[in-house]
């Protein structure tokens, strides 16, 4: 019985280490080790590999990121666990990267950047965090850790989502006839939704025509949720103030894409929150007791869903 870790030879060495203290019957195989195919039980990888049939002992695929829209749920042999990366050091650099966006946005960092190259000093209107109201599309876990940081700013925190929830200070909203009354009063739109169907090119010219006049966006989505022409066009037009993007579509941006040098546009390289293999490794090992003791899954991807 064994685990096959598909990624980096750094960050295996890691989980072996972890997993020779935690589950200590498991062997770990490295991508790059020759691996006898019927023993893997236990799969943690970006994307699938070409063909699962390879391994026809496979109980659980482990995703090494927080997405799972790399992999076709659908065509998952059925018997076959998706689960996706749910674990402590992901989270923290979420709650960090949101707040940073958020606060950047809030305190008009793209257009003082814009005003430090042309060499301009020159203050904006300023308003408090309490008269600046954040918007979550999405509310699954990363969105709810995140929101939980910027409670003590006293920013007013809403979020919309596909299904109800509730969540304590917030105000929540859900399905797609409470979304206009949601991004009607959402000052900054925060978008932490997992890619599916249903929100491919969610974030497009109707959907901004729907926020506040000088909204701000970031998102740390996926890429192909955001219509980028219409973004360009959004910000051109006052609609947008401005946007904050860790992803695009394509990845990378294309060396002549518009949005690179747009002022009113920061973008970093999918780097918001990455795995970590201390906290990852200890996450995996736990679901795997669980899988063992016949318990619930921790990150189980509903295959009907998405997500
Ligand atoms: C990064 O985008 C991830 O899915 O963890």
């Amino acid at each position: 019985m064994a685990f096959l870790f598909n990624s980096d030879p750094e960050r295996g060495a890691i989980f072996r280490e972890i997993f020779a203290s935690l589950l200590p019957d498991l062997e770990v195989f490295q991508r790059d080790d020759d691996v006898p195919p019927e023993q893997i039980r236990y799969l943690l990888t970006w994307s699938a590999p070409e063909d699962l049939t390879a391994y026809p002992n496979l109980e659980l695929l482990f995703s090494i990121g927080a997405g799972v829209d790399q992999f076709n749920a659908e065509t998952l042999p059925p018997h076959v666990k998706l689960i996706r990366m749910v674990e402590d050091g992901l989270i923290r650099m979420m709650q960090e990267y949101v707040t940073l966006g958020v606060l950047a946005l809030h305190r008009d960092l793209p257009a003082y950047q814009d005003h430090q190259r042309r060499k301009l000093w020159q203050s904006l209107p300023a308003r408090q965090a309490t008269d600046c109201r954040i918007g979550f599309l999405g509310l699954g876990r990363l969105a709810q850790a995140a929101i939980e940081r910027l409670k003590p700013f006293g920013f007013p925190l809403a979020g919309w989502s596909r299904s109800e929830k509730q969540i304590p200070g917030v105000r929540c909203f859900h399905g797609a006839a409470q979304r206009p009354g949601f991004l009607a009063q959402t000052d900054i739109l925060v978008c932490l939704l997992p890619l599916t169907a249903q929100t491919r090119g969610m974030l497009d010219q109707d959907l901004f025509a729907q926020l506040p006049r000088g909204a701000r966006l970031l998102q740390v989505g996926r890429g192909p949720q955001l219509d980028q022409t219409a973004l360009l066009a959004a910000l051109d037009n006052g609609q947008l103030a401005a946007a904050m993007l860790d992803v695009t579509d394509p990845e990378p941006l294309p060396q002549d894409h518009p949005l690179w040098s747009h002022p009113k546009v920061t973008i970093t390289p999918h780097i918001a929150s990455v795995t970590q293999p201390q906290t990852a490794a200890r996450a995996v090992a736990e679901n795997i007791r669980r899988h063992r003791a016949g318990q619930d899954l921790i990150g189980l991807v509903d295959h009907t869903r998405g997500y």
